[in-house]
């Protein structure tokens, strides 16, 4: 069948809506008809080439929508269920088996592969030529192939547009929380950069009841939000030097645990030097910039730890459920934090991200789905 899918054909390029093929099923497939899909930061990272991604592709890998056909293979899911997609898994290896999914041997080719483990690509343009697929599900597209294991069922009351962004953004900064960090109730949390991560990460640390909130970012817009979904202090670090001030709210102490979204390297470096003896830095945003720091001075002298944690080490078949438990009972309000954008107006929503006009856009590639 034919599809619409905003293509990006070179490093740089903007998105290109085109007619392309869709493959045919195969047997551990699922299709979904896209309804919506969440923008994340990533997907700009790939587009303007800060990792190697082969072109063209079809990016996206925050859709939500409905199931159309299940492969042969594919149980668990049928026609008419609602889904969210988040990353691939195999299912089968030692991490998956272990509750690891993010971790899994096959991340890569699953994720960042472009193509199917045969070669083969989900995408064609009319002349023939392969298009590289995303997160093995590509949602910047009216249709789609996607795996078992991309795939959550939701309950059909759940908006699909305000669930799209669970696959991705939001289940990050919430999983780097409740699974990277673990704070303690009661704990001290700093957030470097209030974007989607940081905000997920704030929203979960709220929950897990930190009493000190600490959220950093250069945009005072961001930073007032920040405050309405429970930040306790705010820093404009452009105007305030943010480790003065985060050791003096904590009396020269500094706080337990510390996530950074900025990816900028005296970013990441502030976000180590803010942590309390036995403290813990997230550092989680794709980056192309390293951090300095000395092992024994900023890391051993005070038992300080520094984890990578991707995808929120979430399992995203029992997280978001969990993360739209949360949303339900207001503890987790997504809708403060998207704005809906029209499919063809990807270019001006992935431009609003950047700059930092809109936190989280979500595209709307079915204008006629009512919740
Ligand atoms: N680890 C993972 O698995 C994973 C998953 C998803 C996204 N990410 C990455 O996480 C990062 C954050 O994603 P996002 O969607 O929230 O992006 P975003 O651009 O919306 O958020 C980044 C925030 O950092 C702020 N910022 C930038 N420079 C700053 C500075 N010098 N000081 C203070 N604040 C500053 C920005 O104003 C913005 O609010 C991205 O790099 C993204 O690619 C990682
Ligand atoms: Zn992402
Ligand atoms: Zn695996």
């Amino acid at each position: 069948m034919n599809v619409t899918a905003a293509v990006i054909n070179q490093t740089n390029a903007p998105y290109q809506l085109e007619e392309l093929q869709l493959s045919h099923l195969q047997p551990d497939e699922v299709k979904v008809k896209v309804v919506a899909s969440g923008i994340c930061h990533s997907d700009e990272a790939v587009r303007v080439g800060d990792g190697p991604y082969t072109f063209p592709a079809v990016l996206g890998h925050e859709g939500a929508g409905i199931v159309e056909e299940v492969g042969s293979a594919v149980k668990g899911v049928k026609p008419g269920d609602h889904v969210v997609m988040s990353y691939a898994w195999c299912g089968h290896c030692p991490q998956c088996r272990h509750g690891h999914p993010s971790l899994c041997h096959d991340w890569i080719p699953l994720n960042e592969g472009g193509f199917r483990p045969d070669g083969s690509a989900i995408f064609s343009k009319k002349d023939g030529t392969p298009v590289a697929n995303f997160f093995s599900q590509s949602s910047f597209a009216t249709h789609t192939l996607t795996k078992f294991h991309n795939l959550i069922v939701l309950d059909k009351k759940m908006d699909l547009r305000l669930a799209a962004p669970l696959g991705c953004g939001l289940l990050t900064g919430a999983g780097t929380v409740f699974n990277g960090l673990k704070p303690a109730a009661g704990s001290t949390i700093a957030i470097f950069g209030t974007g989607a991560v940081g905000l997920g990460a704030m929203m979960a640390a709220k929950i897990a009841g930190c009493k000190t909130i600490v959220a950093v970012d250069i945009h005072d817009s961001r930073l007032e939000l920040a405050r309405s979904l429970g930040a306790t202090h705010t820093i404009n670090s452009k105007q305030q030097d943010a480790l003065a001030v985060i050791k003096s709210l904590t009396q020269n102490d500094g706080v337990s645990a510390s996530v950074d979204t900025t990816g900028q390297s005296a970013v990441m470096k502030t976000a180590l030097d803010v942590l309390a003896i036995g403290g813990t830095l997230a550092p989680v945003a794709v980056t192309r910039h390293d951090i300095s720091f000395n092992t024994m001075r900023d890391l051993v002298a005070s038992s300080r730890r520094m984890i990578g944690v991707l995808m929120g080490d979430a399992v995203p078949q029992t997280s978001i459920p969990q993360l739209i438990d949360y949303h339900q009972r207001g503890l987790f309000p997504i809708e403060k934090l998207v704005k809906f954008y029209d499919f063809s107006d990807i270019n001006q929503a992935s431009q609003d991200s950047a700059s930092g006009a809109t936190i989280k856009p979500v595209l709307i590639l079915d204008k006629s789905y009512r919740p």
